[in-house]
C-alpha cells in the first residue's frame, strides 16, 4: 500500500517535471524582446495596470497566453497583436522564462489593509464572498497543479481590473467558473483593499 503510493506519487512528480521541461527559459529570454517594453525586461511591469509576469507558474501564463490569443474567453487589444504571431513553443519558452524570474515586491497602502486581510483570509460570509486564501494559498503563491495563479506582489490596480472583469463575465476563463462566483458577490470596496493586501503579499 504505501509502497503504491510511493509510486504514484513520484509519477505525478514525474509528470510535473514533463509539464516544465517543455519550456526552454534560455530560448524564452530571448524571444522576450517584444514583451519587454510593458512586461519589463525581467517580467516586473512598472505600469501598474500590466500585470508582472515574473514568478508566476508556467502552467497558468501557458494557459493565458493560449486563450488570450484565442480571445473567446479573455481578450486584451493590447496582448492580441503580441500573441498573434507566437508557436506553441513560443509560448512554452517564455512561460518557462518568467516562472524562474524573481517577483518584486508591491506596497500596501495601511489604511486599506485591514479589510483586504479579512477579505482574503475569511471572505465575506453575510454576501458569500469565498476566502481567497483557500485557494491562492497563506502567501499568495498558489498551486501549480491545480491551476491557482501565484498572486503574491501583484499590482493592485491589474488585480482589480481582473476581478471587475470576472465580475462582469468579461473575463471567463476560469475553470468552472471559480473566479466569477467569487467575483460576482465582492463589492467594489472590497475588490481594492483586498487587491492592496495582495500587493503587499510577498
Ligand atoms: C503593449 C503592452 C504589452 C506588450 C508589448 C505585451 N503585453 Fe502582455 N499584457 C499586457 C496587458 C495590458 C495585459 C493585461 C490584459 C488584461 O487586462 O486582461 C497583459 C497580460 C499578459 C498575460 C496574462 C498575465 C496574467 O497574470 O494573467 C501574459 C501571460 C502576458 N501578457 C504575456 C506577454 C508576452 C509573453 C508578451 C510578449 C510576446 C507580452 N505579454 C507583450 C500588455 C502587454
Ligand atoms: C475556488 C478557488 C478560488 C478562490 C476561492 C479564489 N480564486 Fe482567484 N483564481 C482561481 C483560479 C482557478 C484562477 C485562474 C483562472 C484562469 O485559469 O485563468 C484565479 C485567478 C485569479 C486572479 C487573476 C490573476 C491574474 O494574474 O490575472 C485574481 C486577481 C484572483 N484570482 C484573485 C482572487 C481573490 C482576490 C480571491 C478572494 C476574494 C480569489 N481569487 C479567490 C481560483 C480561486
Amino acid at each position: 500500500m504505501r509502497l503504491s503510493l510511493l509510486l504514484l506519487s513520484l509519477a505525478l512528480l514525474g509528470s510535473a517535471a514533463g509539464v516544465q521541461a517543455a519550456g526552454d527559459p534560455a530560448a524564452g529570454k530571448a524571444k522576450a524582446g517584444t514583451c519587454l517594453a510593458c512586461h519589463g525586461p525581467d517580467g516586473n511591469s512598472t505600469n501598474p495596470q500590466w500585470p508582472k509576469l515574473a514568478g508566476q507558474h508556467a502552467g497558468y501564463t501557458k494557459k493565458q497566453l493560449v486563450e488570450l490569443k484565442a480571445t473567446v474567453m479573455r481578450s486584451n487589444a493590447m496582448m492580441a497583436p503580441m500573441i498573434a504571431p507566437l508557436s506553441e513553443q513560443d509560448m512554452d519558452d517564455l512561460a518557462a522564462f518568467y516562472a524562474i524570474q524573481p517577483r518584486t515586491g508591491g506596497f500596501a497602502s495601511a489604511e486599506r489593509v485591514d479589510l483586504g486581510e479579512r477579505v482574503y483570509r475569511g471572505g465575506n460570509l453575510e454576501t458569500g464572498v469565498a476566502a481567497c486564501i483557500g485557494c491562492h494559498g497563506p502567501r499568495g503563491l498558489g498551486d501549480p497543479l491545480a491551476g491557482f495563479p501565484s498572486l503574491a506582489g501583484q499590482h493592485a490596480e491589474y488585480v482589480v481590473i481582473q476581478l471587475k472583469a470576472f465580475r462582469s463575465g468579461e473575463r471567463m476563463n476560469d475553470v468552472s467558473g471559480m473566479m466569477r462566483d467569487v467575483a460576482r458577490w465582492m463589492s467594489d470596496d472590497e475588490m481594492e483593499a483586498v487587491a492592496e493586501y495582495i500587493a503587499g503579499l510577498y
